[in-house]
């Protein structure tokens, strides 16, 4: 795929010469039929050569409020693959925000690169200028490949960034928000599927033990739950399983433990056709995103088997929720609060998918469309602020700096 750039951003649109310019180069155009199928708002795109800057920023959808998303630093294997990756992306923060109650739109940003190493600083305060360009239509924060340290370049260039770090005012690490509305997640789980949510004594498989199943492990073991865990890094998992009192699995058998709840907090796609035949459990609810690796067959296949999925996007919210949070003067125990919520979030999600015949992902998916098109119509009445921003986040960022 290639594209046109003007003064290093590329905006869709539909101009003769560009039209001309696209065919003479004989390339096709499955990028707007990917913009329409997933409805996206735009797509700016970020040139930069004298600092080996390539991204992408997709704003996908902005009816709630500006978009927020983090930005992917990754060595796409093509222009493509980056392309699909951040569309996909910024569509599931659409959806995660809207569930999660929050005023915010969907965007996400993948800058083109090795982390390892072709990080600079000049890289890094490039694309803030172009985030800032955008006036706060999109507002990124930090994923897969960033640190701290390329936030603050970011952040030199614009106020548009959450997730910054505590010394800078901002809210910090938000793995333990997150391992806290997984935990919040899979107790509705329990109250749905047992009657009851205590988690006193029933088996938790965890897979991973990085920083969201590090945490969730310790709010487990606070409830007197039985605790097994595993790691590619086998060292980490003993460890864990150590100050938790659990024990440590080897990463294959993780799927064979006997278990009530199994909880994969490492990657995503673990859910498919193998795990599944493996798998004996009465919930799956996990940090990671993306479990399911069919969305649609998984997620029937586990209702057949009578398992009952907590949809991942819902309940590991409380990262976004976290950094939100800092748009109206970060406070923990109102973020904490707010992630508390997830529980009744999830038990709706239940209920509408039993009333509905539809799985939890697909019941979670209808609410939060629901929810965008109601605002959408609220819209319709007059009201004296020039757009539906959330709360207080315009004020705030007008003050930080
Ligand atoms: N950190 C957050 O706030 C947050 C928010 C939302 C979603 N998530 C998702 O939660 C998941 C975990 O995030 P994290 O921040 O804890 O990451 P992390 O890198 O700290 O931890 C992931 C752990 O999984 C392990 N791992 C990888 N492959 C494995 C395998 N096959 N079997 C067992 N262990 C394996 C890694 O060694 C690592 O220790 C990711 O999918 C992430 O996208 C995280």
């Amino acid at each position: 795929m290639n594209y046109l750039i003007d003064e290093g951003i590329l905006k869709m649109d539909t101009q003769t010469e560009i039209l001309e310019e696209k065919k003479n180069q004989n390339l096709d155009f499955s990028l707007f039929s990917n913009l329409e199928s997933y409805g996206h708002e735009e797509i700016v795109i970020c040139s930069r050569p004298e600092v080996g800057l390539k991204a992408i920023i997709a704003i996908h959808d902005t009816t709630l409020g500006p978009s927020l998303g983090g930005t992917r630093m990754w060595p796409y294997e093509s222009e493509e693959a980056a392309m699909k990756d951040v569309l996909r992306l910024s569509r599931g923060m659409t959806y995660k925000s809207a569930i999660s109650g929050l005023n915010l739109g969907g965007g996400k940003a993948v800058i083109i690169g090795d982390p390892q190493t072709d990080k600079s600083e000049m890289l890094f305060r490039a694309f803030g200028r172009f985030v800032d360009g955008l006036g706060g239509r999109y507002i990124t924060a930090e994923d897969v490949g960033m640190t701290e340290l390329e936030m603050e370049w970011i952040y030199s260039e614009t106020k548009y960034v959450t997730g910054i770090p505590k010394s800078l005012g901002g809210s910090g690490n938000p793995s333990p928000v997150t391992a806290y509305g997984v935990y919040m997640g899979m107790k509705a789980s329990a109250k749905k599927a047992y009657g009851s949510d205590s988690l006193k004594g029933k088996k938790v498989a965890v897979q991973g033990a990085g920083n969201v199943a590090s945490h969730l492990a310790r709010f487990l073991s606070k409830e007197g739950a039985e605790i097994y865990i595993t790691d590619i890094f086998k060292e980490k998992a003993k460890k864990v399983a150590e100050e938790v009192s659990g024990t440590f699995v080897d990463p294959d058998d993780i799927y064979d433990v006997d278990m009530d709840i199994f909880s994969p907090c490492a990657l995503g796609g673990v859910i498919n056709d193998d795990a599944i035949s493996r798998i004996s459990c009465d919930i799956i609810a996990g940090g990671a995103n993306n479990i399911l690796d069919d969305e649609v067959k998984h997620g029937e296949d586990l209702i057949d088997r009578g398992i009952l999925y907590a949809p991942d996007y819902v309940i590991n919210a409380g990262g976004v929720i976290n950094i939100s949070s800092e748009l109206e003067g970060y406070d923990e125990d109102r973020a904490m609060q707010k992630t508390e919520r997830i529980y009744d979030t999830v038990l709706d999600i239940f209920d509408y998918a039993e009333e509905n015949s539809v799985t939890p992902v697909n019941a979670s998916n209808r609410l939060a469309e629901e929810r965008i098109e109601s605002v959408k119509n609220l819209k319709s009445i007059y009201s004296s602020k020039s757009g539906f921003s959330g709360r207080n986040s315009e004020i705030y960022m007008r003050d930080r700096k």
